[in-house]
């Protein structure tokens, strides 16, 4: 069962960033990169085509990982080293949560990698309770809305690094 997005909105504050073109989605991710260490967690959503994938290869080539980063729709989980941080690069859509189980993926959570997920609401109860959640958001045939939900003090500090609008409570998405 899809996580709602709006009980981890009460759960914690919701920032947005606003991408008026690609390479704004690129300067995010890049952005991210820099503040991510040994264990971050982000956990992607979005319609298809939003751009999960286009985000993990910008934050890939912001860590500096060498070579192209592919969806991992079919390989599930791909890891690349030569990078500032090892990335592990999943993507959950094909599984049952009982499959996302078995594949143990607390060992890459914990890890001294950055674990980026794709789809990652639909196995929410595997996932580390200190994350934060990137909801890709079609606004125009090249923007988007990322509505990121921090989960833990750290992320949250990460979205008021950025200069991330903060939503006030209750407010309709634009
Ligand atoms: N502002 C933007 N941010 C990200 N991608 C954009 C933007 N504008 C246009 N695009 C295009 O949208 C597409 C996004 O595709 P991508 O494969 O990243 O989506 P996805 O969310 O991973 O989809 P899927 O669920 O099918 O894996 C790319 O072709 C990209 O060039
Ligand atoms: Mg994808």
């Amino acid at each position: 069962m899809a996580v709602d997005y709006e009980d981890l909105e009460e759960k914690g504050r919701v920032f947005e960033w606003k991408a008026e073109c690609e390479a704004d989605t690129v300067r995010f991710a890049q952005h991210l990169a820099k503040l991510a260490m040994p264990g971050t967690l982000l956990a992607l959503d979005g319609d298809l085509g939003a751009g999960k994938t286009r985000f993990a290869q910008a934050f890939a080539a912001g860590l500096g990982i060498p070579g192209i980063v592919n969806s991992p729709t079919f390989t599930i989980i791909k890891e690349y080293d030569g990078g500032r941080l090892p990335l592990y690069h999943m993507d959950v859509y094909r599984l049952s949560m009982e499959e996302a189980d078995e594949l143990g993926l607390e060992e890459y959570f914990e890890g001294e990698g950055v674990s980026l997920v794709e789809w990652a609401s639909l196995i929410v109860p595997l996932l580390p309770p200190e994350r934060l959640h990137l909801r890709i958001a079609h606004t125009g045939p090249e923007s988007r809305l990322f509505v990121c939900v921090p989960l833990g003090d750290r992320y949250e500090e990460w979205c008021r690094k950025l200069g991330m609008k903060e939503r006030a409570k209750g407010e309709i998405e634009s």
